[in-house]
């Protein structure tokens, strides 16, 4: 059969139409809009300002003064780029200096850096686990811990979201099995709920099974626990990892961990070997950032403050907001299209809260995803609450 060529064309897009045909049917067609940042809290959306409650700015420090003067300063002396992997020549004083900055901070022996949390996720994982490993993972985790465990090539188990029960169960049954090895892995603060894991009881749950944990605490950064480096200080947790894209106000990531698993990752993870090492900018932006959020205190009180605050007004005016008890607070809705009717009123009164849909949240669970952040007032946050009255 002799086929035109326009109908072959057709064809070998044809799939993309039809994903993009069914993500406009359903409500979850995404698309990208221009924010100008205006100031700390407002940003410019398609000739509108509102007040931005959707960023992970959480401490207000990508327009941070100190930042922008180490990062420029870190500019003049090192170069706009670090030339290579940090395993060939990439690998410049500064990251020795911020490592054991980090290391002492989060209380562990070692840090490593990585260009992004995504990029740890996806090549720690399948570093850390072959095909006859098994991985317990939280139900809620994000997907770049998803994407990690589907790269890995091993068993994955779901546990119910922070039913260390459940996990219990599963890590005793798993025993019996012929695993060479255990992994937990989990989130501090959950990126969509803003709930926390019980950091102590998956430690001893670890311990008990010798099973091998893993925790991302990409929002507990800069927010929570001492000096505010996250909920797993001290705790003895075999791998942390972090983003520095977040609460500390730029781009790149952590993972810290003891001095065997620093040297194994250098050795055996491919995102840290076949990647250029971060720009110096970004590192003089990290430097500043952890020389700022150890004196934080009262920010990171008020800030929880103000968090509190918005979710009891919430609830009081019967808005669900799930189990959050951290900066990120869903008001959870359900359906998508009135989850986008919500997000679109909210615009129109001034708030920028995206609505977040499947699959990034589950079926039914499509929601607005709020976060409070250090910049903003209370005067802000009323203004929030009083845009959820009107809406009601
Ligand atoms: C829990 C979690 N881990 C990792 C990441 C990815 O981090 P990064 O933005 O640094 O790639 C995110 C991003 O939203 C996240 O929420």
């Amino acid at each position: 059969m002799c086929i035109a060529d326009s109908e072959m064309v057709t064809d070998k897009y044809s799939f993309i139409d039809e994903a993009l045909h069914e993500r406009r049917t359903q409500n979850l067609f995404r698309r990208l809009r221009a924010v100008d940042p205006l100031n700390d809290v407002e940003v410019n959306l398609e000739g509108k300002t509102v007040i931005n409650f959707s960023s992970n700015d959480y401490l207000g420090f990508s327009k941070h003064p100190k930042l922008k003067k180490r990062s420029i300063e870190y500019i003049k002396k090192f170069g706009t780029g670090s030339t290579a992997s940090r395993l060939i020549c990439g690998s410049m004083p500064f990251f020795d200096k911020i490592e054991e900055k980090l290391a002492e901070l989060k209380g562990t022996e070692k840090t490593l850096i990585f260009n992004s949390g995504f990029q740890a996720n996806i090549s720690i994982l399948p570093s850390l686990c072959n095909r006859s490993s098994l991985i317990l993972s939280d139900s809620l985790n994000h997907n770049s811990l998803i994407q990690g465990m589907l790269l890995s090539r091993c068993k994955v188990k779901k546990y119910t979201h922070n039913d260390h029960d459940h996990l219990n169960t599963m890590l005793k049954e798993s025993l019996k099995e012929n695993y060479s090895r255990i992994f937990i892995v989990t989130e501090s603060v959950f990126s969509m709920d803003g709930d926390q894991s019980d950091i102590n009881s998956l430690v001893s749950l670890a311990k008990e099974n010798n099973a091998f944990l893993i925790v991302d605490e990409a929002h507990a950064t800069g927010v929570l626990g001492p000096r505010g480096m996250g909920l797993t200080c001290g705790k003895g947790v075999d791998l942390v990892i972090g983003t520095f894209g977040k609460a500390c106000g730029s781009f790149g990531a952590y993972a810290a961990c003891s001095k065997p698993v620093r040297e194994y990752l250098i050795n055996c993870c491919s995102g840290l070997i076949y990647s250029t090492a971060l720009p110096p900018s970004i590192i003089g932006a990290i430097d500043a950032a952890l020389d700022l959020i150890p004196a934080m205190e009262d920010e990171r009180r008020e800030l929880l403050q103000k968090a509190q605050h918005l979710r009891s007004s919430l609830n009081h005016l019967g808005y669900h907001t799930g189990k959050s008890t951290t900066q990120i607070i869903p008001v959870i809705i359900g359906e998508e299209e009135e989850t986008i009717r919500m997000a679109r009123f909210l615009e129109e009164k001034g708030i920028l809260g995206v609505p977040i849909r499947p699959p990034s949240v589950e079926k039914g669970g499509a929601r607005i995803r709020l976060s409070v952040t250090a910049a903003h007032s209370w005067d802000h946050i009323d203004q929030l609450i009083h845009a959820f009255k009107k809406a009601k």
